[in-house]
């Protein structure tokens, strides 16, 4: 059963580029209710426990440290089939491969700091629950 919602958050890089509400109309453009949000700073060990999937990587490192360097913005969506909506939204982690009118291709500067995070499952969907929504 597909789900009806979805998490995201906008990365530090958003916040820091003055993105934070071109990024959110696009979310709402596209027809997806923001239900709760939160600004934030994530500190060390809720970056690392939010992408522990990915804790083998080279790229972890970077990743905690870029996703701690200031405040995001965290959100639950709603929308039918919101997390494959969402992903498709969003497009390919790296902006080069993101499509024409993904929030990636226009937002995005690399593939490390790509402006916003989406869920991939709906399992994973379960994590806004760590923001206490
Ligand atoms: P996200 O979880 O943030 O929505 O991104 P994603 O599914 O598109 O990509 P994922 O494979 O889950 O990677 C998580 C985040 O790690 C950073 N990354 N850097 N330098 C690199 O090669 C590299 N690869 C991944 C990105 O911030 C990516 O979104
Ligand atoms: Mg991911």
């Amino acid at each position: 059963m597909n789900s009806n919602r979805t998490f995201t958050m906008l990365k530090p890089d958003s916040i820091e580029q003055g993105n934070m509400l071109p990024i959110l109309n696009m979310i709402e453009n596209a027809g997806f209710k923001i239900i709760a949000l939160k600004y934030k700073r994530m500190n060390r060990e809720e970056a690392e426990s939010f992408y522990s999937v990915h804790s083998d990587k080279p790229f972890f490192s970077d990743l905690v440290t870029f996703m701690t360097r200031g405040p995001i913005i965290a959100a639950a969506l709603e929308k039918d089939n919101a997390v494959e909506e969402f992903r498709k939204l969003i497009g390919s982690t790296d902006p080069l491969e993101a499509l024409e009118g993904t929030i990636r291709k226009k937002f995005a500067k690399s593939k490390g700091e790509n402006a916003v995070h989406g869920s991939d499952s709906n399992e994973n969907a379960a994590l806004r629950n760590r923001f206490s929504f």
